[in-house]
């Protein structure tokens, strides 16, 4: 049996951890990412595949060996996409592009999605269409592992992005039926979708204060059949970082643990700011031929899967020619999960497939009357031809003559259309001076009633606290704002406004 040793006194199966849904909470600073990546170093020497969608840009330092320079320390070949210094570039667009080449070559991949070239938008974009992608095509691929850091953003408590949000919770859901299993990383309990916390099966708890992350808290665990003894509630403000409290399903009573040392680079902010990519170092491990076999994929080659019913031996330097056979999940695993998907929801979801695969062969009958089916291209000799190698002649040509090429695609598209209501206020009424501060950023971090109620007497006069409650919750039913946990106003993205000087 493989494990994940979480400290000197917890170890859990590692394709236990790796099938199912977990979640790692605690606020700023407590030491959620450094147990995250612990975590996906050792399902990497397990031999299983991972990726992370990491807003915040730590974890491409896994390539780098931890500090510390002990014996044990090293970094992982894991592919980093997008970020300060990517081995592969990341688009909304390409992304799960990427996540395919990746599932089909057995590779763990880290999507960094910290650049100013990335909105919101664009993070969700891309996690919507990876973990579409990661629930509908992993099956056959091998036991896989997603890390979701800063899940709030994707699952928020208030829903507003229904397709990002259905992408995860569906994948927490029913990644298991599928040998995918997660890892959502939050600071508050409160900040994450209620449904879809409740369906972690394991916690791990690192400091937490507030009053609503303990109510959440204590929600979940009347869910997981939890009595929290008192101690831990207690306990919870006051623990330090790389302290936490365990609960293991299969263990039941919770644990308070002290986070292993991990093998590769913790890097604090300064090193962040101060380390370009995946840094420099002397120790930092080769990713070529990882970053090879998925450009491979990714043109659509076959490749050989590293991890595919194989386990990579622990030990240092591991390659691909380090690959040792993996014993398959055990039977008694997919029996217990198939049993946990609700018979009705099952249902609903087989009759979407049929539905969505009617969907694509329509299309298909539609593009093979247009278009002559595809084939592998081969050479004389009946090699087959290097396609990437003739493309980039042929953009070289191009570009060295550009009236002589001209290339026309026709592709089949679904459009859609999407109806904007649109509000005119007069903008020294309440409702207008509101839709001023919306145009000019002021609720795009959330703000409480008595923030915004404070800006206008700082912009303008002093405002009724009755009208400006009816106000602002008449701006979230015409779908301009959100109330985030029932106190805090949220922007919605792309609602047009136009405020009239008077
Ligand atoms: N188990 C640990 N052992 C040693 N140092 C740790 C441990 N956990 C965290 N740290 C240190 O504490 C700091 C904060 O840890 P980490 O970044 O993991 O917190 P976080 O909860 O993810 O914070 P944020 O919410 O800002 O992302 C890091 O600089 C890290 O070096
Ligand atoms: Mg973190």
């Amino acid at each position: 049996m493989t494990e994940i040793r979480l400290s000197a006194d917890l170890s859990v199966d590692a394709i236990e951890y790796a099938s199912r849904a977990n979640a790692i909470l605690g606020i700023r600073d407590s030491g959620k990412t450094y147990t995250g990546t612990l975590i996906a170093e050792q399902l990497f020497v397990a031999g299983i595949p991972f990726f992370a969608f990491d807003p915040i840009g730590r974890w491409r330092f896994l390539r780098l060996p931890s500090k510390d320079g002990g014996p044990k320390a090293r970094g992982f070949p894991v592919v980093v996409a997008g970020g300060s210094a990517p081995d592969l570039p990341l688009t909304p667009d390409d992304a799960p592009k990427l996540i395919r080449a990746a599932m089909a070559s057995g590779v763990s991949v880290v999507i960094d999605l910290y650049s100013v070239k990335l909105s919101k938008a664009d993070w969700r974009k891309i996690v919507k269409g990876c973990f579409e992608v990661i629930l509908y095509e992993n099956e056959g691929h091998g036991l896989r592992h997603v890390f979701l850091e800063e899940a709030g953003e994707f699952i928020p408590q208030k829903v507003f992005d229904t397709a990002t949000y259905a992408a995860v919770e569906k994948t927490t859901r029913m990644g298991g039926n599928v040998g995918v299993g997660v890892t959502l990383i939050n600071p508050r309990a409160e900040g994450v979708n209620k449904e879809v916390l409740e369906l972690c099966e394991n916690l791990l708890l690192h400091r937490q204060t507030g009053k609503n992350s303990l109510t959440s808290l204590e929600k979940w665990l009347k869910i997981a059949n939890v009595k929290p003894p008192k101690e831990i509630t207690d306990s919870l403000a006051d623990l330090p970082t790389g302290k936490c409290w365990a609960w293991f399903k299969e263990i039941g009573k919770p644990k308070l643990i002290t986070i292993a040392r991990k093998q590769s680079f913790d890097a604090n902010r300064r090193d962040m700011a101060k380390i370009k990519g995946t840094g420099t170092s002397a120790g930092r491990v080769d990713v070529s031929e990882f970053v090879a076999r998925m450009k491979t994929a990714l043109a659509g080659k076959p490749v050989r899967p590293l991890t595919e019913g194989f386990v990579v031996k622990g030990g240092r330097n591991q390659g691909p020619s380090q690959i040792k056979e993996r014993p398959a999940p055990p039977v008694s695993m997919i029996k217990k999960q198939e049993a946990q998907v609700d018979e009705k929801e099952a249902r609903a979801l087989r009759a979407e497939n049929e539905e969505l695969k009617r969907k694509v062969a329509r299309l298909e009958g539609k593009q093979s009357r247009d278009q002559p089916a595809a084939h592998v291209p081969m050479s004389a000799n009946g090699e087959p031809l290097d396609m990437d190698t003739i493309y980039a002649e042929v953009k070289r040509r191009a570009a060295a003559d550009p009236g002589i090429l001209r290339l026309l695609t026709e592709k089949p598209e679904i459009e859609m259309t999407v109806e904007r209501k649109s509000i005119q206020v007069d903008g020294s009424s309440l409702k207008g001076r509101i839709a001023k501060l919306i145009t000019v950023g002021f609720f795009d971090e959330g703000k409480t009633q008595s923030g915004t109620r404070s800006e206008l007497k700082r912009t303008g006069s002093d405002v009724n606290q009755g009208n400006l409650w009816k106000t602002l919750a008449a701006l979230v039913a015409d779908g301009f704002l959100t109330l985030e946990s029932g106190k805090e106003y949220r922007v919605v993205e792309d609602m047009k406004i136009n405020v009239v000087e008077k």
